[in-house]
């Protein structure tokens, strides 16, 4: 029997008060931040599947050559009967793996876009007679409660998004991930490796500028949401590679001096000539950091699978 729910664990009215909670400390502190989540609305979910489609956008095909490749030992290594995925966006990948847990019954879809959430789940009931689909509109970074589903477990993890969490906020994830798995579950994780500076900016400096377009969507979040005045051509999009910490940051560049007024918050803030707002970290790991990682928060790698190039990471790890 084909069924499709789908829950709302937040009320619009914490979405709203969170953005307004991230908005104000993220453009009154320095250097200015905001967080990726914001990026996902209609727009932004859309302009991240063109991204995925980049010339200059490996991660998505070299995830996709691994799960193509190990999904049948994955589903032999899980034997799941649930299926979670967070941050499930269009769920495009994640049918290679669907299609292979042959003792799959439920797929819990997790994401924060309610419109890229909603057309991966009615999708996949049309496609797949027989599972059922529980999608929930959540923030993973929030407590997460999962609907009662059979075992054992499988919690997907993929896109390299887990980078997005700087490295505190990923102890803290990692740790309330744990808390959901019970002994027989297992996590499944897609991380974006180091490599060389260049391929690297250019997956986040595309030709095209679609990652321009989708880097400036959150200006466009703010104005609709918070009633604020950004001028998206008054920023230029830059991706830059931080050696140190291993990651890769999308910023907006202020092109002249301005103010932004942000009614909503009864705020004005002002940018210098030339300062930047950090609107994305991309962390990309190492084997040895996502083995500690993951053994911190209690869990133990037990597989690591990479494409054959060497550019991205699949592991599972257990409850240990
Ligand atoms: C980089 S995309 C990856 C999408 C897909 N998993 C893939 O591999 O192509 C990140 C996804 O996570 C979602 N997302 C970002 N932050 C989130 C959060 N805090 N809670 C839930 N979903 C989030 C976005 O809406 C988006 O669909």
């Amino acid at each position: 029997m084909t069924s499709l729910h789908v829950t709302r664990t937040l009320p619009e009215d914490a979405t709203d008060a969170a953005l307004r909670a991230d908005v104000r400390r993220g453009l009154t502190s320095t250097p200015k931040t905001l967080p990726p989540k914001w990026f996902y609305d209609a727009r932004g979910s859309e302009l991240f599947e063109r991204i995925t489609e980049l010339p200059e956008y490996y991660p998505t095909r070299a995830e996709r050559e691994i799960l193509l490749a190990r999904a049948g030992e994955i589903a032999a290594a899980t034997g799941a009967r649930t299926l979670v995925e967070l941050g499930s966006g269009s769920s495009e990948k994640t049918r290679h793996l669907i299609d292979a847990l042959t003792a799959l019954r439920v797929y819990v879809p997790v994401d924060v876009s309610e419109s890229a959430l909603t057309q991966a789940a009615r999708a996949l009931i049309e496609e797949r007679p027989g599972l059922a689909v529980h999608a929930l509109i959540a923030d993973f970074t929030a407590d997460l409660t999962l609907p009662s589903t059979p075992g054992p477990r499988l919690l997907a993890f993929l896109g390299g998004t887990i980078g997005n969490l700087l490295p505190a906020e990923r102890a803290a994830f990692l740790a309330s991930v744990r808390r959901l798995l019970s002994p027989g579950d297992t996590l499944l994780l897609g991380t974006d490796l180091v490599k060389d500076e260049r391929t690297l900016v250019h997956a986040y400096d595309d030709a095209a500028g679609v990652t321009a377009e989708f880097d400036k969507n959150v200006l466009a979040v703010v104005n609709r949401e918070l009633g604020a005045d950004f001028d998206p051509a008054a920023f230029d999009h830059l991706a830059v590679w931080d050696a140190r910490h291993e990651w890769i940051e999308m910023r907006l560049r202020a092109r002249t001096a301005q103010t932004v007024k942000v009614p909503a918050l009864d705020l004005a803030v002002d940018f210098a000539a030339g300062e930047e707002l950090r609107t994305e970290v991309s962390a990309k790991f190492r084997k040895s950091g996502v083995m500690a990682e993951v053994a911190a928060a209690g869990l133990e790698l037990t597989h690591w699978w990479t494409d054959t190039a060497g550019r991205f990471a699949l592991s599972l790890s257990t409850v240990r």
